[in-house]
């Protein structure tokens, strides 16, 4: 995917900086030659040799030393892009004014080629109206902002500010480097839904799945790589290429008019989305209190907005679903394709270890039209993503 195309990976100090040690190896594995920009802080967390052992080339670290006279435009004029992960509030800020005072910033100041920049630091941090005005100045410039993510921080916190997943990252490089390339999706509207949707009890309760919307965004991901035109409505907190159109949802309804508002033009709905099939009948508009005693909760059906789609679906539409069963899942994906009336079902045993739910990674089998089953994994879920996609090629070529 990154065949030949040269990716500065600018590494600033903090503590996701060994999670860049990550997104170093996925650059060079899709085939990028990759020259890691280690700042002084950065060294502090990760050393130097890890960087050189997996990129292409050793590791820099100043501006002073090196092959070259000049590193900094060396570095910046020959890169196809710059992507910075983690990036602190301080690289934030230092290229947001140009403030040139070490090789990366002077390397970011010296290119002409796509950044991309993964910010994680602390919520408190995130949250600063220095912070987020530096980071829309950069947005403004073109700079493509990945995440940040919620989850867990350094020092035990949790919140907003965790650097995005290296896989999704690593998308993101995929997306802003191919933008202008024909794919085999060049064009195509596809609509992605994704995440697990939530559904109010009361004023602060609500009935969720485990859903992590990782799969759903790996698809979204690899079709805008592919050239489509994508939509993402998603239930999830994570981050999507700058290139999709995102819409972000609550609830089993909220979805259902976001996907009836755009499913008709789509030419291709991935329902990866773990909609809700029950919702509390009547959520209480205040707290539910605990002296009130257990709650009388009545919950009714919610619409199955993927039969519905199957129902009225355009001439040359691709509909995909998803099946999430305990076991094998090929009877449960077979039976849903039926029901859906729809062209492919991805089924996944959600009861097996390590894949799945909130994993990076999936295990799953595609049904789809004259009994045809196609195992893909254990894999990355972009890898599962790309799967999906080609048999929706493979269906469009036959249309
Ligand atoms: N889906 C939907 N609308 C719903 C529920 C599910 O569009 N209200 C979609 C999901 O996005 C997914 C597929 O349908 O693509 C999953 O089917 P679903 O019937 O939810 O699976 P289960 O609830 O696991 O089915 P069952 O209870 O029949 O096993």
């Amino acid at each position: 995917m990154l065949h030949g195309r040269r990716v500065v990976l600018g590494v600033t100090g903090g503590i996701a900086a060994y999670k860049a040690v990550e997104v170093c190896r996925r650059l060079v594995d899709a085939g990028a030659f990759v020259s890691p920009v280690l700042s002084a802080t950065a060294v502090r967390f990760v050393g130097p040799a890890t960087f050189s052992a997996v990129a292409s080339e050793p590791a820099r670290t100043s501006l002073w030393e090196g092959p070259e006279a000049s590193p900094h435009t060396a570095l910046g004029q020959r890169a196809d892009l710059v992507v910075v992960a983690p990036a602190t509030a301080r690289l934030l800020a230092a290229y947001a004014i140009g403030m040139a005072d070490d090789l990366l910033i002077t390397t970011l100041l010296a290119t002409r080629a796509p950044v991309v920049v993964c910010p994680a630091m602390h919520t408190e941090m995130w949250e600063q109206a220095a912070v987020r005005a530096n980071v829309e100045t950069l947005r403004q410039r073109g700079v493509v902002v990945v995440g940040p993510d919620a989850g867990h921080l350094a020092g035990g916190d949790s919140g907003l500010g965790r650097m995005a997943d290296p896989a999704d990252i690593v998308a993101a490089c995929v997306s802003v480097l191919s933008a202008g390339e024909p794919g085999d999706l060049d064009g195509v509207r596809v609509l992605v839904t994704a995440g697990g949707t939530r559904e109010p009890l009361d004023a602060v309760r609500f009935l969720a799945n485990r859903s992590s919307g990782k799969q759903g965004h790996a698809v979204a991901a690899e079709a805008a790589a592919r050239g489509a035109r994508v939509t993402l409505i998603t239930a999830a907190d994570l981050a999507a290429p700058a290139s999709v159109e995102r819409v972000d949802v609550e609830t089993a309804a909220d979805m259902e008019h976001a996907v009836a508002r755009r499913g008709v033009s789509a030419d291709v709905v991935v329902m990866a989305a773990a909609v809700a099939d029950f919702r509390p009948k009547a959520a209480a508009p205040t707290k539910l209190r605990t002296a009130d005693g257990v709650p009388d909760v009545v919950l009714e059906p919610t619409t199955d907005i993927l039969a519905c789609l199957g129902e009225h679906r355009r001439p040359g539409q691709v509909l995909v679903g998803f099946a999430a069963e305990i076991g094998d899942p090929r009877p449960g994906a077979q039976e849903k394709l039926r029901r859906k009336g729809v062209d492919l079902v991805v089924g996944n045993d959600v009861s097996a270890p390590g894949v799945g739910f909130g994993h990076d990674t999936n295990t799953v089998v595609i049904v789809g039209p004259d009994g045809m089953e196609l195992n893909v994994g254990p894999a990355d879920k972009r890898v599962i993503a790309r799967a999906v996609l080609d048999a929706v090629v493979d269906l469009r070529s036959t249309m």
